[in-house]
């Protein structure tokens, strides 16, 4: 590997005047590419790059599902400071693609949305911890893991519809796992005692929570002229785990549980939409963005 493709480093000089900082110390391309490598997961880290109080450095993945984790602390609920002059160093760097076997190198622009879709991304299982590999791999993987309890092939979609007299009072369900724009989630239907709850966890990195959009449509199985089908969209919450409440009052208006049918919908944000909606999940760490 030549390291001059691994930064486009300006003089320290003009580095300096642009950011109005004082850069002491960096002489060398290697110390900055080590400074933003995360202890914890060794990528390369890309703006928020966020401080404990203790501390200790960490990328935005690394904070886990609530962002608020130290992994070297090991204790939750941190509100992360930011490290501002790594970040500022963020945009003269050139970002490496994590995945083993992909050469690519990106800014920091762009380094999130190829590691996502990157043809060489290693996949986890959903039940099984040791299990890793390409998404085609995966649904081979799928059919025969063995901590796999319940029967559902791995679905390649981005809608999943349930109709009401399938989904179980006693225990939640039916529970799908699938694979949306290249991301992993499952979904569960649970009867509650106050309507039915529609369970939507996202499996990618934290970083690309605010990336989706969950719609979940309650609508008439036969009925084309039905009046009261209806809508509901999640409302944000600092997790990975949106749940959507369809309120008892709406689904007696169908009169029965063969009458409905419940729909969800995963939609991918682009452009100013998933710049606000990931900024809604980054709210904690109070900071513009790369989206
Ligand atoms: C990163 O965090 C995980 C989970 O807390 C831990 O098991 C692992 O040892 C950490 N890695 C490093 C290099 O600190
Ligand atoms: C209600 O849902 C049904 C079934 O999906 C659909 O065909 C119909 O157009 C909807 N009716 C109204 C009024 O939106
Ligand atoms: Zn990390
Ligand atoms: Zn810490
Ligand atoms: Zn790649
Ligand atoms: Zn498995």
């Amino acid at each position: 590997m030549n390291s001059s493709h691994q930064l486009m480093l300006p003089t320290l000089r003009s580095l300096s005047l642009s950011l109005g900082i004082i850069v002491t110390g960096l002489t060398r391309k290697e110390d900055i590419l080590k400074e933003i490598t995360c202890p914890n997961c060794s990528c390369q880290m890309v703006p928020p790059i966020l401080q404990c109080s203790a501390g200790h450095l960490t990328c935005v993945d690394c904070t886990e599902t609530d962002y608020d984790y130290c992994k070297i602390c090991e204790i939750d609920e941190i509100c992360f400071g930011h490290e501002h002059r790594l970040e500022s160093l963020a945009a003269f760097t050139l970002y490496k693609c994590k995945w083993k076997d992909c050469d690519g190198y990106f800014s920091v622009k762009e380094i999130q949305i190829h590691k996502q879709a990157c043809s060489k991304r290693a996949y986890k299982c959903f039940y099984c911890s040791e299990w890793e590999g390409s998404l085609e791999e995966l649904s081979e993987h799928d059919e025969s893991c063995k901590s796999k309890s319940y029967v559902c092939t791995l679905l390649f979609t981005t809608k999943v519809t349930v109709r009401g007299d399938d989904i179980s009072s006693e225990d939640c369900g039916p529970s799908y796992s699938l694979v949306a724009y290249k991301e992993l989630f499952t979904l569960d239907f649970c009867k509650v005692s106050s309507g039915i709850e529609v369970i939507i966890y996202n499996y990618g990195p934290p970083s690309c929570f605010g990336w989706y959009h969950y719609e979940v449509h309650l609508q008439h199985s036969e009925d084309l002229t039905f009046p009261h089908n209806q809508t509901y969209t999640y409302k944000y919450k600092n997790s990975n785990r949106p749940i959507v409440e369809i309120p008892n009052s709406d689904i007696i208006k169908f009169g029965s549980l063969e009458c409905f049918k419940i729909t969800v919908q995963i939609h991918k944000l682009d452009g100013d939409k998933k710049k606000k909606n990931t900024e809604k999940y980054f709210k904690v760490f109070k900071w513009p963005l790369y989206a």
